[in-house]
């Protein structure tokens, strides 16, 4: 394999840098047929890409149950239940959930103090949620619905 980076110069507007990303991307994880190591590689290249704080996924592995999977990061909780937090929020509703403030966020959980706010993309097969995409940065009101829609786009390759 060739070696591929994802690092963007530092002049691209967000919608640039998520334009040369999906680019890269999607020839990137094409072929790789192991769902582990596409999730560990789509973590390092969104942080590289993007250097966000916190970026991994929880996967839902009971019926009740997200488990944390691969990720990039300081350790996080391993089990959020449906319906809890914003992961479980997400899960629980079916859609992205964008939080400018977590603390602001009823039942937020809080694995770094130095989360201040929050994307959760949910993950989609057969129209059922088999996981969520979960991005914390350590600044308020960092995602929008530019963040949204290309991480959306991201999950749908997955
Ligand atoms: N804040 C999340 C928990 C996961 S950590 O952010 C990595 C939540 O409320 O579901």
């Amino acid at each position: 394999m060739a070696e591929q980076t994802f690092s963007y110069p530092t002049g691209l507007t967000k919608r640039e840098r998520y334009e040369a990303f999906l680019k890269d991307f999607a020839p990137f994880i094409e072929g790789e047929e192991d769902t582990i190591s596409t999730l560990a590689n789509t973590a390092a290249a969104l942080r590289e890409a993007f250097g966000f704080f916190w970026v991994g996924f929880y996967l839902v592995k009971e019926p009740e149950w997200l488990h944390l999977g691969p990720f990039q990061g300081s350790v996080a909780c391993t089990r959020i239940k449906r319906g809890r937090g914003v992961c479980g929020t997400a899960w629980a509703e079916e859609r992205t959930l964008v939080v400018p403030d977590v603390d602001a966020f009823p039942g937020h959980i809080a694995c770094s103090s130095l989360s201040r706010s929050e994307i959760v993309v949910p993950m989609f097969k057969d129209g059922t949620v088999i996981g969520v995409l979960d991005i914390d940065s350590d600044q308020l009101n960092a995602f929008d619905a530019e963040d949204q829609s290309a991480l959306e786009q991201l999950v749908g390759l997955l």
